[in-house]
């Protein structure tokens, strides 16, 4: 009987003793009688030597990446500067295959998916994702979700869980997915904002990750038709509270990454340039950022006129939408993080509460992030009644079926306030990722319900 223990790679440290170790083959590469082979599990990774009669075998020859395999060896520490995860090495005496792998798709793995288009990569997610890149994400994306919700809970935010099938819209009519609920119309959510106002009274500040749903018609960088949504509802507060709120939260969030070694090498790894906003961040007005685009030369498109109309391109104006590539030369050039703040209540929904110094604009906010843009949008809500009515008939909604919305505002109302931030524009800004594609286990986006 072999007793020889089982340890996991990348934590293995017993030098010197025999260890039997499970993995598949990440890498090989064969010189003159010896081969060398990088193992790996879902905890890291082994250099593994073959030589002697071992390298000689049929199975050793017709090794295929991705073959999963039982190794027996000797354990030993190589000098310091070697490239071995860990200085390690396992000298291996005996190996068993487990599952030969068909060494057709050898090529997919470890790809960086540069353009998050290439349709291949997209049909062999599944393969893809034994890859270092993609995997290193999840793991990223992971802690990030721990250090939010460690964030929250020392600002004592309540994690409550609103229901993803609703029959009320928050972000306009557009985006919906609609389905048949037995025999009635529903959708599924775009955001649990509405819900997440209804525990304050009881509850406190509260805060929800759950994924909202998004018919977005359009192929861009940064739109998924599902995406993981952490959302928090603050109670008695003021736009300023909401602002530094914000800053506090993403702020505490990446010193938790950082401050993880294991996370903090694999974010150095995705993202060697990455560096920790600095605080105050960069506020910026809706109206000055307009002006801010007109001096840069960057122009409004109005895409609702024709490709070839001479009126297309023109200097924005007040009350424009500013425009997702309009908004990335932006913060390409300012290259910080920037509150951008005081909407138009034009092109905002219809919760938002108005400034009262300017009532043209809203309390709203986006953070915006180099490379990405948007990945939070947040406001002060409308908390007078009367006030919520003419928003609902501002944008034609029907006030029936926000019946329990509106409820907030006749039994003690309060001023507050919240936001939505999207978990995979998080990660694509901290993992520097071309598009947020990279950043969810398997991407749904337009056409695209697969693997
Ligand atoms: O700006 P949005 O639409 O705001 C809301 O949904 C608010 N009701 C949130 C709130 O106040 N509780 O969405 C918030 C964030 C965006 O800033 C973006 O990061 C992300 O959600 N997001 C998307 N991410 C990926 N794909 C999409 N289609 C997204 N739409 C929004
Ligand atoms: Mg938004």
């Amino acid at each position: 009987l072999d007793e020889t223990e089982g340890v996991t790679l990348g934590t293995a440290d017993k030098p010197g003793t025999r260890v039997k170790v499970l993995g598949r083959v990440h890498r090989s590469r064969t010189q003159k009688e010896v081969m060398f082979i990088t193992l790996k599990d879902g905890y890291g990774q082994m250099q593994v030597v073959f030589g002697g009669q071992l390298i000689k075998t049929y199975a050793a020859m017709t090794l295929t990446l991705e073959t999963s395999i039982e190794i027996k060896g000797q354990l030993r520490e190589l000098p310091p500067k070697a490239s071995a995860p860990l200085n390690r090495e396992l000298h291996a005496d005996y190996f068993r295959i487990i599952g030969a792998a068909a060494g057709d798709k050898e090529a997919i793995t470890n790809k960086v998916q540069a353009d998050g288009d290439n349709q291949t990569l997209l049909d062999q997610r599944h393969l893809v994702l034994r890859g270092d890149n993609a995997s290193n994400v999840m793991k990223v994306r992971a802690a990030v979700l721990r250090a939010f919700r460690q964030a929250y809970l020392e600002t004592r935010c309540l994690e409550v869980a609103p229901p993803s099938m609703v029959q009320t819209q928050v972000e306009g009519g557009a985006t919906l997915f609609g389905f048949k609920y037995y025999d009635q119309e529903a959708y599924l959510t775009q955001s649990s904002q509405l819900y997440l106002e209804t525990c304050l009274p009881s509850m406190g500040d509260v805060f929800c990750i759950c994924p909202s749903f998004r018919a977005e018609r359009s192929l861009t960088r940064r739109h998924l038709a599902e995406y993981m949504h952490i959302e928090a509802e603050l109670d008695f507060i003021t736009f300023d509270d909401l602002l530094s709120h914000l800053e506090h939260v993403i702020c505490r969030v990446v010193d938790l990454i950082l401050a993880d070694p294991v996370t903090a090498a694999y974010v150095k790894d995705l993202n060697s340039k990455f560096q920790p906003p600095s605080r105050p961040f960069k506020r910026m007005k809706y109206a000055d950022a307009i002006e801010w685009l007109n001096e840069h030369k960057i122009d409004f498109d109005d895409d609702e006129l024709p490709e070839d109309d001479p009126q297309r391109k023109r200097p924005h104006r007040f009350g424009d939408d500013i425009a997702e590539a309009a908004e990335r030369k932006m913060t390409d050039i300012l290259n910080v993080p920037i509150f951008l703040t005081h909407f138009p209540a034009e092109i905002k929904a219809f919760y938002m509460s108005r400034d009262p110094a300017d009532r043209r604009v809203t309390e709203s906010v986006d953070v915006l992030m180099p490379n990405v843009g948007e990945i939070v949008g947040g406001s002060m809500r409308i908390s007078d009644y009367d006030e919520l009515m003419a928003a609902y008939k501002r944008v034609e909604i029907d006030a029936t079926p926000y019946y329990w919305y509106t409820d907030q505002r006749k039994y003690g109302t309060s001023p507050h306030g919240g936001y939505g931030l999207g978990l995979e524009r998080f990660l694509a800004w901290l993992c520097d990722r071309h598009t947020v594609r990279d950043c969810v286990l398997y991407p749904r986006f337009v056409n695209r319900c697969t693997p």
